[in-house]
């Protein structure tokens, strides 16, 4: 007789290694800390603070209530991709046919994750630029990939060059990941960083994906740019997005791919395996969103903004802290390095003795070390009392 099974033995080799989301597991432990009372100020998710625009909310429940509760065309309904399909245009100067060149999906992180099961197969290694948001390693590996950084420093801004480019070439590398605004540093690549990053792409025949999901919002009139506008990239570029940021519309489990139609086909057979579609009346609220009035994205934004001079203002005012004002996105990607601390210690320490939870800056690759994130996706409020914690804890500077 064979020997027994424990329960472990049960698990495929691709898990046994895997962590889930540090982010989301940041908010967890606020959770439990605030079950028991302690008052919590969670600074660990990337959730707007706003609710979804009224108008947004009334056609998906307007589509719910007319019967639009059932499936739809796996890769999204018509009228959804055609908004894609427009916004892409008019936003970002891209020319995709909603009919075979998007595929709407269960949020962003779902595009991604199909894309790697695609595209990403052991042997294949994907290039990612670091600090990186927290899913792109594991959803890689999970394919059987390896995810290999290429190192940006706070000490350039995080700006990515040819040579440290060049510096991160592997034999086996397929595809390089970029995203701009980025999460967690905010940085937002210039014109200059993506044609390198494109030259680069066309010398090592990668492929180009771009995850745009914070491209509005963006500070001090910089310009978000698509890759896959430069020449010769949209054939090797696949953009990722969707509405959870720029719509307030996280719950929604909204976001799209747009590439070339081959690749689009593939993962869409993914895509029709692992979900069948996006939810029926939520792509409803997602084409209210796409082409109703946007006036809401500059509300939040400018709110954003607001709290990233308080945070840069009050963060760096406290001893062993530093935080310039982000150029994008809605996170403040606090230099911790004077403490001496690593940003695992840190983050520990400021949740016992400060009650306020953060994400350490490891959690975003090597690079992110000596960092903490701290969203200011959340009230004035939290955030001042959030300084006044941390000012109590290590003193003014
Ligand atoms: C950089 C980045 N990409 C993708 C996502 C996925 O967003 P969603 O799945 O809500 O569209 C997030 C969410 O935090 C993100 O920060």
């Amino acid at each position: 007789m064979t020997e027994t099974r424990t329960l472990p033995d049960f698990l495929a080799d691709r898990i046994k290694n895997a962590t889930p989301s540090p982010t989301l597991a940041v908010s967890d432990k606020a959770r439990q800390l605030k079950a028991q009372g302690i008052d919590v100020i969670d600074l660990g998710g990337g959730d707007p603070d706003f609710i979804t625009p009224e108008h947004i909310r009334q056609a998906a429940e307007n589509a719910m209530n007319a019967g639009d509760t059932h499936y739809v065309a796996t890769p999204g309904t018509p009228a959804f991709r055609a908004a894609i399909a427009n916004k892409l245009r008019v936003d970002n100067g891209l020319n995709y046919d909603p009919n075979g060149e998007i595929l709407v999906t269960p949020g962003g992180k779902a595009a991604l994750f199909e894309a790697a099961m695609a595209l990403v197969e052991p042997g294949v290694d994907v290039l990612v630029v670091e600090p990186a948001w927290v899913s792109y390693a594991p959803q890689i590996e999970l394919a059987g990939g390896t995810a290999v950084p290429v190192v940006t420093s706070p000490d350039t801004n995080w700006v990515v060059t040819e040579d440290l480019l060049e510096s991160s070439i592997t034999s086996n590398a397929r595809a390089i990941l970029i995203n701009s605004p980025n999460n967690p540093t905010g940085h937002v690549m210039s014109r200059d960083e993506l044609e390198a990053v494109a030259r680069f792409a066309v010398r090592h025949d990668l492929l180009v994906w771009t995850d745009e999901m914070y491209e509005k919002i963006i500070y001090d009139g910089r310009e978000h740019i698509s890759i896959a506008t430069l020449d010769g990239m949209r054939e090797r570029t696949l953009t990722f997005n969707g509405l959870s940021k720029a719509y307030a519309m996280t719950g929604w489990r909204l976001g799209y791919v747009a590439g070339p139609r081959e690749i689009i086909s593939k993962i869409g057979t993914v895509h029709s395996h692992a979900v069948t579609c996006a939810t029926a009346f939520a792509q409803a609220g997602g084409v209210a969103a796409l082409e109703g009035p946007q006036d809401a994205i500059a509300d939040m934004v400018r709110a954003w903004d607001r709290r990233r001079m308080l945070m840069s203002t009050g963060i760096s005012a406290i001893n062993g802290l530093r935080l310039a004002p982000a150029e994008g996105a809605f996170y403040a990607f606090v230099d911790g390095r004077e403490t001496g601390l690593d940003s695992t210690s840190l983050a520990a320490r400021i949740l016992d003795e400060a009650h306020v939870a953060v994400v350490p800056g490891a959690a975003f690759g090597a690079s992110g070390e000596g960092h903490l994130r701290l969203s200011f996706a959340t009230s004035d409020d939290a955030l001042s009392q959030t300084i006044d914690r941390l000012t109590n804890l290590f003193g003014a500077r």
